[in-house]
């Protein structure tokens, strides 16, 4: 296979330095819901960057499984089509046909036996040939419904364990849709799995600018004596999106904008501004210091949901240049639905470093560009010398941590304008990924299937993590859906409802998507 990148090897330039690969050991990937559309247009083409740049172990196979009935072959012309669609470099062929020169796919309901038995003789297959066993991984890529009987299945058929050789599931999101639905599916998964075996996805903890939150705090002296409640004075994280709901109406319409991003996505991102250090940057004590926010996070109840949330849908706009539908238009969504595509919450960790500053959090589908950020907002000063007349304004100091689009950290500060006067404006001090780093980030799924083969759980969400995200989120959601409708409505390419502004102090905005 032709590689960018050797195992072992540094490269020279110091700019791409850092982003070597680590060995990981022979694996046998194994992904339910194989022609499904995160297959198609994300781990397949993810599978082959990794092939490309050499990172994938020696000794890889993949197998496909889901319900269309088809040959090896057919897979294998089909994961090509996905992966010269989707994949971020155009692949080159010999890697390509290299990659799945040996893929296996196995079609039938993933309640039948068959399904498991076949699936069997492959992996032992690919053993005897490797002269070893291989790890195996399993990668729950399916509708959530499936969830339960493929990993009960992967139990009677044995194939959650192997004497000499590591077996993991890798489950995707949405881990369930409710508190009582999570943690069902945790003690059935546990009954299973042992937890150091599951790795449940949250794609967002695969970027590498979510990851930069955690450098840049705890590798940087100068910002963690200020990064608590005497200087902070509002954090606010935004995941804006200018898409709609596309052709998702069967899954959306049932999640709605606080399940699909808010309780997995949007409370990662509060977790990594507002944890402790860790000791080690280790899977379980990061995971710990995670953990301990969520629980510090005060719960919603039934009587305040109203204060600290909003809900509501977008009608038809312009998006783009583009004219959009309404929601309530798209194809697939009852014409009654009371399903939120924007939520913004408000939210308070009472612990000791952050008791009183408020934590808010937005996200929507067709607003007016895509955007995720988190901006910090430190108090102003206490005390200024000078008069400020004639100034645009002293402004307290707002760090932005962008993660897309434009990634990067950008931090502003007052400054003297130039001339005779002491006349201050806002500036930004800036960091670029693009202009420091040379090389392309990878996709957030590169890292995570590498990190899941390597068995490093450092960026997967924990049962309790996960339960602890829902214990915050439920009530939100079982309050709106008992609150019959209609839901306040923003136009699609806007910065959302009005009724937002309510959830911050009084005269304060919401930054500009
Ligand atoms: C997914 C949601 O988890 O995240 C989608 O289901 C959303 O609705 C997507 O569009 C956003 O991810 P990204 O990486 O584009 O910000």
């Amino acid at each position: 296979m032709a590689t960018d990148v050797k195992l072992g090897e540094t490269p020279d330039n110091p700019l791409i330095e850092g982003l070597e690969r680590l060995p990981v050991h022979g694996t046998t990937l194994v992904i339910f819901g194989a022609t499904g559309d995160l297959a198609r247009r994300k781990l397949l083409p993810a599978i082959y960057n990794l092939a490309h740049e050499g990172a994938l172990p020696e000794r890889f196979n993949l197998v496909g499984s889901s319900r269309s009935e088809m040959d090896h072959e057919e897979f294998a012309a089909q994961a090509a089509e996905a992966i010269r669609q989707f994949s971020r470099r155009e692949p080159d062929e010999t890697v390509l046909k290299g990659l799945l020169a040996s893929v296996r796919y196995v079609g039938g309901t993933f309640d039948e036996d068959s399904v498991y038995e076949q699936l069997s003789t492959h992996l032992d297959a690919y053993d005897e040939t490797a002269g070893q066993p291989l790890n195996r991984a399993f990668y729950l890529s399916t509708a959530p419904e499936f969830f339960p009987v493929i990993i009960g299945q992967l139990g009677k058929h044995k194939l959650n364990r192997h004497e000499h050789a590591e077996v993991r599931a890798i489950i995707e999101k949405p881990f369930g849709t409710t508190l009582a639905e999570a943690k069902a599916l945790n003690r059935h998964v546990l009954s299973v799995f042992k937890e150091r075996q599951l790795f449940r996805i949250d794609h967002y903890l695969g970027k590498e600018t979510v990851q930069n939150v955690m450098a840049f705090r705890f590798a940087n002296g100068l910002f963690e004596p200020v990064w608590n409640r005497n200087y902070i004075d509002r954090v606010e994280i935004t995941a804006a999106e200018d898409l709609s709901i596309g052709t998702r109406a069967g899954y959306y319409d049932h999640a709605g904008a606080l399940r699909d991003l808010v309780q997995n996505h949007m409370l990662q991102l509060l977790c990594n501004v507002a944890m402790e250090p860790p000791v080690h940057f280790e899977a379980d004590e990061i995971r710990d210091e995670k953990v301990k926010v969520l629980r510090s996070v005060i719960k919603p109840t039934e009587a305040t949901v109203d204060d600290i949330a909003v809900r509501a849908q977008y009608t038809a706009g312009t998006v783009g240049g583009e004219d959009v539908r309404g929601y309530l238009e798209e194809d697939g969504v009852p014409s009654d639905s009371n399903t939120e595509t924007y939520a913004a919450i408000r939210l308070e960790i009472d612990n000791w470093r952050w008791a009183g500053v408020p934590f808010y959090l937005r996200t929507g589908k067709s607003l007016a560009r895509k955007v995720t950020e988190i901006a910090i907002t430190l108090k102003p000063v206490p005390h200024l010398a000078f008069a400020q007349d004639g100034s645009v304004g002293v402004r307290p100091n707002q760090l932005i941590l962008t993660m897309q689009p434009n990634e990067g950290v950008s931090l502003s500060l007052g400054a003297k304008i130039p001339g005779t006067r002491m006349r201050i404006r806002p500036v930004n001090m800036e960091f670029l990924y693009g202009t420091s780093f040379m090389s392309q980030s990878p996709e957030a799924y590169e890292r995570l299937i590498l990190d899941a083969m390597r068995g490093d759980a450092t960026l997967f969400t924990r049962n309790d993590e996960v339960e602890a995200q829902w214990e915050i989120c439920d009530p939100i959601v079982s309050k709106w859906e008992a609150t019959p409708g209609p839901l306040p409505t923003y136009e699609a390419g806007t910065q959302g409802p009005a009724e937002a502004s309510k959830l911050l102090e009084d005269g304060a905005e919401w930054r500009a998507i």
